[in-house]
């Protein structure tokens, strides 16, 4: 039996990523572990640890004790706060990932995920339904050192033969956890603002349109790229995934139909030039000729269940 670990399970991702291994491996099979306490079905589930990824010592000695054979490396500093303290952030993202890549070679460690971005794209990138393989310029710490990782992943896998898989996802939308400091976090924070005042002052412009996905098809799509036969995977980079795109307009008009009330004003700051430097929509075919992924959720379909789930969380 596999013994997953979990880095970052009390993020936005992790929260939820935990609960779904934990289900299909068991939960004493799925160690949880975040520099922060994590919420409280994650630690009741199974296991849970603090533990710094930046120790890289102590993070050997855990995966050797517990015969860790799968890591989910989900621990990051977003693209807002990455460009609030960018050597910082840069020490962060990427001196963590290199100490999961050397883990893993050194303990042979069975595979590998670390989520990438469509921040890897940059400016001079095509925008509208940009290919997997395309002209990569990004200009922020983020996306340098997202694409940096990318790299470093596909070194591993061909140099070392480390199984190494990874996803440039959108924008994640979801209820649950909050991911804080990202670009594409207006498209949450719209949720909360709708539910408890009807009305919302976004920072980016009503036209800045993005590709977004909710969080139960990046789940799906994660554990299926995992479990998918390493033959039939033909990129060791990080594969495009689309989910949906839309902009502010579009998502508050969604809103309005369940609260008509709801009124969006724009405030654009420093991530407005941010948004539009990332692409618009994106191009999975790779993705999902290798794999096969698919989604379920469209932009009406998660308005409903995140203006719902945030209402019972809320009491309103
Ligand atoms: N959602 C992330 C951000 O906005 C992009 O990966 O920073």
């Amino acid at each position: 039996m596999d013994k997953i670990l979990v880095i970052g399970a009390a993020g936005q991702i992790g929260s939820e990523l935990t609960i779904a291994l934990r289900n299909n491996y068991g939960g004493e099979n799925v160690f949880a572990t975040d520099i922060k306490q994590a919420p409280q079905d994650v630690v009741e589930s199974g296991p849970f640890q603090i533990l710094d990824v930046m120790d890289a010592k102590n993070l050997a000695h855990f995966v050797i004790r517990n015969k860790i054979t799968q890591i989910y490396h989900l621990a990051a500093v977003l693209s807002g706060n990455a460009e609030k303290l960018p050597l910082q952030a840069w020490d962060i993202n990427m001196k963590s990932l290199l100490n999961i890549l050397n883990l893993g070679k050194e303990n042979g460690i069975k595979r590998i995920f670390w989520p990438s971005s469509i921040a890897v794209f940059g400016p001079t990138t095509p925008r509208v339904s940009t290919p997997q393989l395309t002209v990569m310029e990004p200009t922020t710490v983020y996306g340098i050192s997202k694409l940096a990782g990318e790299r470093w992943c596909e070194y591993y896998w061909k140099k070392y033969g480390l199984d190494t898989r990874s996803i440039r996802y959108p924008g994640l939308i979801s209820y649950k956890t909050e991911a804080g400091g990202g670009t594409t976090d207006y498209a949450v924070e719209i949720f909360y603002d709708a539910v408890k005042t009807k009305s919302y002052d976004c920072f980016l412009k009503d036209d800045a349109r993005l590709p977004m996905m909710f969080m139960p098809d990046a789940i799906d799509s994660t554990i299926k790229l995992m479990d998918a036969d390493a033959s039939k995977l033909t990129i060791r980079s990080s594969y495009n995934l689309g989910g949906i795109d839309f902009d502010p307009k579009e998502i508050a008009a969604e809103i309005k139909k369940h609260i008509p009330e709801f009124k969006i004003t724009y405030t654009p700051d420093f991530r407005q030039k941010i948004a539009e430097s990332w692409p618009a929509s994106i191009d999975d075919s790779v993705a999902k000729n290798d794999w096969g992924c698919k989604y379920e959720y469209d932009l009406a379909k998660m308005t409903e269940v995140m203006l719902r789930e945030i209402g019972k969380k809320l009491g309103k």
